[in-house]
């Protein structure tokens, strides 16, 4: 009997894996029947940008955390797809920071091309999976929004692709509750514009730290303060930038910080990351991990350590994305379909599991984790058939993305980078990023 396997999510990693089963069958292998369930109307994750926050039009959470104006944080050469360049997409070389329209267009090419759109149930949200030992199969409860109906069925394999920057971790500081500004999460910020000629201030030092501020910064706001728990950013901002320690308390238009100094602000943005939640899941199979390279029970990153069946794909922190979900989509096929076979040796699982918790914490610096995170791409890369790209020439990529950074954080995204698929330079793009308040994807693909 043909096997049955559920992939939960049509982001970027649930698509990889339709298009690593696809690009098996059209090598003539005989694959599994696959159903991917997907919670939105249309597939790209995160990139499906929206302008609800809250819930949906059907009551389910808002799974996009992206907002308008969102460009690639990193340079798009470090996370090509190695069997579908921008080059093939676009017809041309492009710039090397993208806006997340011309990503979702990327995204979306490939696995048009492939024509595996037909093996995806949207707006069908999956509320439960269960094992049966005995049986040695799953049962997935899923919920048709569009006619309100749930049902149940039988899969031998269930790969869990639902992400885990959408659920976010919201702190709360005292006098929040009578604050009279606007207090908001990062997952619900959608427009730089609403805090245009406004005082505002973030919590939190990361990716989202950064690029909301500067978002605000070139579309206008009056001032940014950004407050840490642990360590400033320390890039060289602009005057209106300032770096606080965490604060302690607010009062009815006015934030105080750890050393003392106090600001009025208009709003507070919370920029304090996200938690990996699988409201889904039962506690058998729900994994807990934190934010990291290496994350928590997952043999090779992917494969459950308690139930080898069940596969997470992306659930790692990414300075890799798209090419390091390919890796893994690539090897769990392989694992289903008999190609590659996962010790039946609990103990040898785990072991793979600290071992790689050892090796990132080794790390001293970021350097150290992008090669970190390249070697596993490649480690995986090297076990399937996934074309083998220099994931060492993505690495230098990053190396160099991070240099621009710190030499100017306003001009970083008006550098070019030489792809690892196609060997070709990006040319620069015809307007820098803090002048590009129109950022379509006509006017970005306009040579
Ligand atoms: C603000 C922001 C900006 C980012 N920018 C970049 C960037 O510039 N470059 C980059 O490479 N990466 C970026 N990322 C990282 C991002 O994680 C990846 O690019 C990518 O979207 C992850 O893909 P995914 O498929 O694993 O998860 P997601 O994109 O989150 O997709 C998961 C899918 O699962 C579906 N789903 C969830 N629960 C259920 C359920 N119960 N039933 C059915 N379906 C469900 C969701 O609807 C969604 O479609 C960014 C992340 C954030 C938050
Ligand atoms: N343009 C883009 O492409 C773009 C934009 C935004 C985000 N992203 C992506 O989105 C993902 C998530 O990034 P993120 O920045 O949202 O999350 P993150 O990387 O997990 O960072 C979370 C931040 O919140 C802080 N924090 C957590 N709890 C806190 C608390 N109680 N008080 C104070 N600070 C607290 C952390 O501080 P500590 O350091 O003290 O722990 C850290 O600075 C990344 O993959 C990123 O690349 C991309």
């Amino acid at each position: 009997m043909t096997k049955r396997i559920a992939i939960i999510g049509a982001g970027p990693s649930g698509l990889a894996q339709l298009r690593a089963f696809q690009s098996a069958a059209k090598a003539g292998a005989e694959i599994p029947e696959v159903v991917c369930f997907e919670r939105q109307s249309d597939w790209g994750g995160l990139w499906n940008y929206t302008w609800r926050t809250g819930l949906d039009e059907h009551g389910e959470p808002v799974h996009s955390s992206m907002y308008r104006y969102l460009w690639s944080n990193g340079p798009k050469e470090g996370l090509e797809f190695a069997d579908y360049s921008f080059e093939e997409h676009f017809g041309k070389q492009i710039g090397s920071y993208p806006p997340r329209a011309v990503v979702l267009d990327y995204i979306e090419g490939r696995v048009k091309k492939a024509g595996v759109r037909d093996w995806i149930r949207f707006c069908t949200a999956i509320r439960m999976v269960s094992y049966d030992e005995a049986k040695g199969t799953f049962t997935v409860t899923a919920h048709d929004l569009t006619a309100d109906r749930m049902y149940s069925e039988g899969f031998d394999h269930v790969i869990v692709a639902s992400g885990h920057f959408s659920t976010p971790n919201v702190p709360e500081f005292p006098g929040f509750a009578t604050f009279n500004g606007r207090v908001l999460h990062a997952h619900d910020f959608r427009d730089a514009m609403q805090f245009k000629d406004r005082d505002i201030l973030i919590v939190g030092t990361s990716y989202s730290a950064e690029d909301i501020g500067s978002q605000c910064w070139k579309y206008g706001c009056k001032s940014v303060t950004v407050a840490h728990r642990t360590a400033p950013m320390g890039f060289d901002w602009p005057d209106n930038w300032t770096e606080v320690p965490i604060l302690t308390h607010v009062d009815d238009d006015t934030a105080y910080f750890k050393d003392g100094t106090s600001k009025r602000v208009d709003a507070i943005i919370l920029c304090t990351g996200y938690k990996h939640a699988f409201p889904f899941l039962p506690d058998d199979l729900r994994l807990k991990t934190r934010n990291r390279l290496a994350t928590a029970d997952l043999y090779k990153g992917v494969a459950w350590v308690h139930n080898t069946r069940l596969f997470y794909l992306g659930m790692q922190d990414q300075w890799f994305t798209f090419n390091m979900f390919d890796a893994q989509a690539w090897w769990v096929r392989d694992v289903i379909m008999g190609r590659i076979s996962i010790p039946a040796d609990k103990a040898v699982l785990m072991k793979d599991v600290t071992d790689r918790v050892a090796a990132e914490d080794a790390g001293q610096d970021a350097h150290d984790a992008i090669h970190y995170q390249g070697d596993y791409v490649k480690e995986l890369i090297a076990e399937t058939d996934y074309p083998s790209f220099d994931v060492d020439g993505a690495c230098e990529a990053f190396f160099a993305w991070k240099d621009h950074k710190k030499a100017n954080i306003m001009t970083f995204r008006d550098n070019a980078y030489r792809s690892v698929i196609t060997g070709t330079m990006a040319p620069l793009h015809h307007t820098p990023w803090k002048d590009a308040l129109e950022d379509s994807m006509e006017s970005y693909l306009k040579s």
